[in-house]
């Protein structure tokens, strides 16, 4: 994947000829890509494990799943897993990965959920809450599918990321959508992103009444740093995503 800023601030261009954020265009692609490489494979998605733990036996629901890396990687730990995403090209590849058996759904996150409430321990949510511009449905959704005391474990491009090195845009505490150019196969495809300044992020979790437990801004996996000394190198002094672990408050006792 090539990836090169485009960058329109709001009111976003429209995107000729290729959808905007056509995933189930570019699955195969992005799915490979993203099967062993850095930023993925060495770093978002062990970051999101390390956060959550010992999954045992705990039922988590894979927000935006994708083609099921992570849930593959947390049905191995032990944990029953749901999937959900928007792209059907995704959830193919999800399918192929995890079995015909795979709870799979294809849905989106800016809708309700088809889970009844207090249906899961803890939802991962894996650098696919900034596609979505108003975080507060999304959040209230998943709040009402986990159980008291359950944790959303979420990955976003760091704000700061978007701010000073992507795109810089003039007003660090507007929410602005931009958008980015990927290009697999000699194809080029607009992908587009909300960014909003790091108190929107957590006043937006707090809104929808979760509990801020962990902010983390995690090393990759030192796996790597042989497989890709000099990315490693730069993903390891820079910024690139952030991570954080917010909980559903347990009823208070009398
Ligand atoms: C960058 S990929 C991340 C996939 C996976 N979570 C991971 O970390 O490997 C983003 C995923 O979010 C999905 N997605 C984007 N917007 C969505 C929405 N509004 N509702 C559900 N899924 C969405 C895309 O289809 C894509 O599979």
């Amino acid at each position: 994947m090539t990836r090169t800023t485009g960058g329109s601030e709001t009111p976003l261009q429209p995107a000729a000829p290729a959808r905007v954020n056509d995933y189930d265009g570019f699955a195969e692609a992005f799915s490979e890509e993203t099967e062993n490489n850095l930023l993925n494979a060495y770093h978002a998605r062990p970051a999101v494990l390390a956060l959550a733990g010992d999954v045992t036996g705990r039922r988590i629901l894979d927000a935006g799943c994708g083609s099921g890396a992570l849930s593959a990687d947390l049905r191995d730990r032990g944990a029953v897993v749901t999937g959900i995403d928007s792209s059907a090209g995704m959830l193919a590849l999800a399918r192929q990965r995890l079995g015909d058996d795979a709870d799979l759904h294809v849905g989106d996150l800016g809708e309700r959920l088809p889970f009844e409430d207090g249906a899961f321990d803890d939802v991962v949510a894996s650098l696919v809450l900034h596609y979505l511009e108003d975080w507060g449905p999304t959040l209230a959704e998943m709040h009402r599918v986990l159980r008291p005391g359950g944790r959303l474990i979420a990955s976003v491009q760091h704000p700061f990321v978007d701010y000073a090195i992507q795109n810089p845009r003039p007003d660090y505490f507007a929410t602005t959508g931009y958008t980015d150019e990927w290009t697999f196969n000699g194809r080029s495809y607009p992908v587009t992103f909300w960014r909003r300044p790091l108190h929107a992020m957590t006043d937006a979790f707090t809104a929808a009444g979760f509990r801020l437990v962990t902010l983390s801004e995690p090393q990759p996996d030192p796996a790597a740093r042989e497989l890709f000394p000099k990315d490693f190198h730069h993903l390891s002094t820079k910024m690139s995503f952030l991570f954080f672990v917010v909980e559903v408050p347990e009823p208070r006792q009398p």
